[in-house]
């Protein structure tokens, strides 16, 4: 049996808590919402002498587990993730393991001290259709150059990094640290073992998302707002289409309904998207030059209606284009479009999970590990 302790109860550790089968037991859980808290050990059978508001109330308790899956806001990941691997406990945490190089090169160092192997949730890593273009990317012979740009996607963007908690450097680091870091990574696994960046440049700004933009007549909130068709508009997103609402909790003596409206009348997710405190950019360009001579381009595309991710890869021999899920090169044309939304990121969750465990019951590193993921973390903290 493999105990499991899991650190913040929101939406990525509710993937992950769907996928643990087999062996895999919830042992502890730590939270600090009480709703949140009760609602997970209600559903997992985890005693209330089990159950933390805080990771350091889990860490003096003294309990001892087998693994913990950290799945908190990005800030706080490197002193839960440090005083877990000091206790010699496996360690699963969420991207970006950390929000700085010092953390980094610190949890490292305590992860090789304790013989302790950490694993970062680079769910790119296991998915089929990047797996796929893995594959595949010999078809174009020595590689040149890569270029890449991810389109956050209107409503993702306004949710997440402009009203939500994504929208401020402060509360989560730089937004390509956050939203990129394993698009970065999965890049760099393109490029060959051990793939070093010898440059990076940035240049990044706020395009759309500012006072300035605003249209003619829009109000703070868009509850009142009679700009109807705007793209962004949060009473179309939640109230009419129900996107994005999986983290509106329902208490007993509310209906889903009436938690929409109190959302929109009185929370963050219910303001203009023109007149939030968001300074994380919405618009990034990165440019890296790698010691073999690869040269990428990578870009966060926060303002346009497009979503998901557009790579085109050039070689000696051919280019390998994916974008929408459809890859070609050459005669090659294979549609993976069904994987797209499906859901657990396709599978690739339950696979990270299960790699976890692996890791666990043989003591050895997982795919994606601390180790593997640092050059991708350096270069994404370099570009700020
Ligand atoms: N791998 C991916 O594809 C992917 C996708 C989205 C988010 N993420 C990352 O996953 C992590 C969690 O994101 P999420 O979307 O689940 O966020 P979330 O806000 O839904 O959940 C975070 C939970 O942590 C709790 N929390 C806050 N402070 C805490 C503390 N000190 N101790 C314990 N719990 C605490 C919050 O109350 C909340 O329930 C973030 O680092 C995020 O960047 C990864």
């Amino acid at each position: 049996m493999i105990s499991l302790s899991v650190i913040g109860l929101g939406n990525r550790a509710g993937k992950y808590l769907s996928c643990l089968s087999g062996d895999a037991r919830v042992s502890c859980l730590v939270e600090p919402d009480s709703f949140r808290l009760q609602r997970a050990a209600e559903l997992y059978g985890v005693p209330a002498d089990h159950c933390f508001r805080s990771a350091y109330d889990f860490f003096a308790s003294g309990i001892k587990v087998d693994g913990v899956i950290i799945a908190v806001p990005d800030q706080i990941h490197y002193p839960i993730a440090i005083e877990a691997v000091k206790r010699g406990f496996h360690v699963l945490v969420e991207k970006p393991a950390v929000t700085n190089q010092a953390d980094y090169d610190s949890l490292l160092e305590a992860s090789a001290k304790a013989k302790t192997p950490v694993g970062v949730c680079l769910v790119m890593r296991y998915h089929p259709y990047y797996k796929r273009i893995k594959e595949l990317v010999g078809e174009v012979g020595q590689i040149t150059e890569i270029t890449h740009t991810e389109h956050i996607g209107p409503d993702r963007m306004g949710h997440t990094f402009v009203r939500g908690g994504w929208a401020r450097k402060e509360d989560t680091g730089p937004i390509f640290l956050s939203k990129c870091s394993h698009d970065v990574d999965f890049i760099l696994s393109l490029c060959g073992t051990g793939a070093k960046a010898v440059k990076v440049q940035s240049e990044g700004s706020i395009e759309l998302f500012k006072r300035s933009k605003a249209p003619e007549g829009s109000t703070d909130r868009c509850i009142n707002c009679p700009v109807r068709d705007c793209l962004y508009n949060a009473v179309n997103l939640y109230r009419e289409r129900k996107e994005w609402i999986a983290g509106f909790d329902v208490p007993q003596d509310k209906t889903l309904d009436q938690v929409i409206d109190d959302v929109l009348q009185s929370s963050p997710f219910g303001r203009c998207v023109y007149r939030c405190q968001n300074d994380v950019y919405d618009t990034q360009k990165v440019r890296v030059e790698l010691e073999n001579g690869i040269k990428l381009s990578l870009s966060l595309e926060g303002t346009s209606a497009k979503e998901g991710r557009e790579t085109v890869i050039k070689g000696t021999r051919g280019i390998l284009r994916a974008d929408g899920g459809i890859i070609t090169c050459g005669s090659i044309r294979e549609d993976y479009s069904q994987l797209e939304n499906a859901p657990l990121h396709a599978g690739a969750d339950k696979a990270l999970v299960e790699d976890f465990l692996r890791s666990i019951t043989e003591g050895t590193p997982m795919k994606a590990s601390l180790e593997d993921a640092a050059e991708s973390h350096r270069i994404c903290f370099l570009a700020g």
